[in-house]
């Protein structure tokens, strides 16, 4: 069996290419899972996203309700992920799903910040404090489940590790269960495909933790938020039809206001900044041409259905000098 307790990926570990190595994989992911976890009690904090998304199907499929999944929904999540998280792991897969509705809390205390990465601090310690609370109302865990993948543990000085900051509270400091340790992303998602999650769960692009929260730029306002988070469910949705799609699709509303006029009247509305970019390793970056088709669409679609938003833009910034993200 392969050994979970190194760091390095094993030599005879081929590259999970297809759906039948996909499947000897998690077969033997089932075994190890369950000799090293026995009858005890596993707790992961479920994101969502694809690693996390990957690691708890997994979970689920070597020990069932002996996981407990804990879904933080801190208000920044982009427009359906919620819903996405409990339809598939609550109803579909029969999975132990805690969701805890956290968003006052974090935009309580959010509001009024504007410094990026105070706005990520304060996040960060506030997502480890309410999954700590949850995992004190629970008896007898003994493991942290955990997405780790390899890329993960290659670039421990990685945007990942830059970004989010902090490490886990000695109250969260369970055995560690990470199966997909060793897998590259591509092979996430092969796995994640073989074991049933939906392409939309799989096949996500790259999503700060975060969230939304970098893309409201500046103090967060709930009615900036809204609008940034229909405006980006709109960009995804007409940039994601690009085939091949972008490495990376978005839009960030800033907080600044300009003169709009509806029905003979002015107003002041916020800009959308929609944003593309193709990279390798978010290391460098090159905007992506979007065809006029595409932005008039999105542009016609924003205006017309989001509240409060006049005026949409296009960022045609590399990095470098411009981050992909603009906070
Ligand atoms: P930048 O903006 O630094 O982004 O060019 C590079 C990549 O990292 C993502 N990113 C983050 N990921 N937590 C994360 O997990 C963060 O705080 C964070 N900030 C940026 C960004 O989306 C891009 O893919």
């Amino acid at each position: 069996m392969m050994d979970m307790t190194s760091n390095v990926r094993p030599a005879d570990l081929a590259r999970i290419e297809t759906e039948e190595q996909a499947k000897a994989f998690i077969e033997e992911q089932i075994e190890i899972t369950r000799a090293q976890v026995g009858d005890g009690k596993v707790l992961l904090a479920l994101s969502g996203g694809v690693d996390s998304s990957v690691c708890a199907a997994l979970l689920i499929k070597a020990i069932g309700k002996q996981l407990t999944c804990v879904h933080v929904n801190h208000g920044l999540l982009r427009k359906g992920e919620p819903e996405q998280v409990i339809e598939v792991f609550r109803n579909q897969m029969d999975a132990n799903l805690i969701y805890v509705d956290a968003v006052d809390r974090f935009l309580d205390k959010l509001a009024g910040v504007d410094d990026p990465e105070t706005k990520r601090k304060i996040i960060g310690k506030e997502f480890i404090d309410v999954f700590a609370e949850e995992a004190k109302k629970l008896e007898g865990i003994k493991f942290l489940g955990q997405g780790t993948i390899y890329p993960d543990i290659l670039e421990s000085d990685g945007v990942k590790a830059h970004h989010n900051v902090g490490g886990l509270p000695p109250e969260l400091d369970f055995e560690l269960v990470e199966p997909v340790k060793f897998l590259y992303k591509d092979e996430v998602r092969v796995v994640g495909k073989a074991l049933g999650l939906p392409d939309g769960m799989v096949y996500r692009q790259p999503f700060p933790g975060p969230g939304l929260g970098v893309r409201c730029v500046g103090a967060i306002t709930r009615d900036r938020l809204e609008a940034l988070r229909e405006a980006d469910a709109i960009v995804r949705e007409e940039i994601g039809k690009m085939d091949p799609a972008p490495w990376q699709y978005f839009c960030v509303v800033p907080d600044i206001k300009s003169t709009g006029i509806k029905d003979g009247k002015r107003y002041m509305g916020w800009p959308v900044v929609i944003r593309a970019i193709n990279t390798k390793d978010a290391v460098t970056a090159k905007a992506v041409e979007l065809s006029w088709d595409t932005l008039t669409t999105i542009r016609d679609r924003i205006i017309a259905t989001v509240p409060g938003v006049n005026r949409v833009l296009w960022d045609i910034s590399d990095k470098p000098v411009s981050t992909i993200e603009w906070e």
